[in-house]
């Protein structure tokens, strides 16, 4: 079989990002972060919008020239469909697709929580099927089990907060600027844990909840800074390790009565908040205890980023599932 050469384009959100593939293999994963945002306290749609279009050129130059391939040599290009930033989204799919018309070559269109997952086949090491996944991120937060690559079923799912939220949310009411989940992960590594202790949900099944954790975390904030108004700084570290602890324990106990249940012992961990320092020391602990082959994505593999959009292309492209604007262009050059 010829070699498959894959551009993949991620920009769902506020990360501008391009990868080139070649048979399975990432040999370039070039990310742009938008920090414009850290002034608002969040993702603002239409900016996010404007620097794609700004960005999205030279992010994908570079992943070029970093993969020494060049574009006559691609077999397909790969692109974020969804979920995401109506806007955001428009700018990579629309590049991808005029792209791809101009080349002759089909598109794939990803679903953005399906690549997530899918990071942890880019290792060499890979998990064995069936496995389980946490994805957790700014927007989601799932338990999927995933029997073959293209083919996942969602466990478990918050029904308010996504996990990367409850961080970010916790961050904001400590003063820390957005996206605060990085920041909480910093100063946790130099709190205790145990300091101090905040509300965990009971809720059925695998799915989660995280809105009660905030608005405990608020509560007692609100409390102890009416004694003390420079509780916080005072206790900047101690509060990052228990909120951060607080959060991991809800995620680990969901995820390892998953395990217990299907009796899968393959375990992943995906999305920008697999990045943290102590889900990832977590996932380990739990791994040693119940015996389970445990799989983390590389750092650059975690946050959003176009080589999961790749490696999920790859497979799509393996399985023959192309998007329609190919079959469109292909049939309108018959005319
Ligand atoms: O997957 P992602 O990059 O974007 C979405 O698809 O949402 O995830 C972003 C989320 C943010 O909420 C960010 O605060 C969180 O991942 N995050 C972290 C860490 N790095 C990123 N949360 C906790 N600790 C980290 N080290
Ligand atoms: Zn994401």
């Amino acid at each position: 079989m010829p070699s498959v050469k894959l551009l993949a384009i991620e920009s769902s959100c506020d990360e501008t990002s391009a990868s080139i593939l070649v048979d399975g293999k990432i040999l370039s994963n070039i990310v742009y972060t938008q920090t414009i945002h850290e002034q608002y306290g969040g993702v603002v749609p239409e900016s996010a919008s404007r620097l794609h279009i700004r960005h999205i050129l030279p992010v994908i130059e570079e992943a070029f020239k970093q993969s020494g391939v060049s574009k006559n040599e691609l077999t397909a290009i790969a692109y974020t469909q969804s979920p995401g930033l109506i806007g955001s989204l428009l700018v990579g799919s629309s590049f991808a697709k005029s792209f791809a018309q101009a080349l002759h070559i089909p598109t794939i269109a990803v679903n953005h929580m399906q690549a997530h997952v899918l990071a942890n086949l880019i290792n060499e090491k890979k998990p064995n099927f069936p496995f389980l996944c946490l994805t957790v991120s700014g927007g989601h937060t799932q338990i999927v089990k995933c029997t073959a690559p293209l083919e996942m079923e969602i466990l478990g799912e918050t029904i308010d907060d996504a996990a990367g939220e409850a961080f970010d949310k916790a961050a904001k009411m400590l003063g820390l600027p957005y996206p605060g989940g990085p920041l909480v992960d910093k100063y946790a590594k130099l709190g205790n844990p145990k300091a101090f202790t905040f509300a965990k949900p009971n809720i059925p099944d695998f799915n989660f909840s995280f809105s009660g954790v905030k608005t405990s975390i608020l509560y007692f904030l609100q409390k102890e800074k009416a004694n003390n108004p420079a509780f916080i700084e005072e206790n900047l570290n101690d509060l990052c390790a228990s909120i951060q602890h607080t959060i991991i324990s809800i995620l680990m106990k969901k995820l390892n009565e998953a395990a217990k249940q299907t009796g899968i012992r393959d375990i992943c961990i995906a999305g920008g908040v697999s990045a943290n320092s102590g889900l990832r020391n977590a996932i380990e602990e739990y791994g040693k205890k119940y015996r389970w082959n445990y799989y983390i994505p590389d750092f650059q593999y975690c946050t959003d980023n176009a080589g999961m959009i790749a490696i999920t292309g790859y497979y799509k492209f393996l399985a023959g599932e192309f998007s329609d604007n190919f079959e469109t262009a292909s049939a309108r050059s018959h005319f």
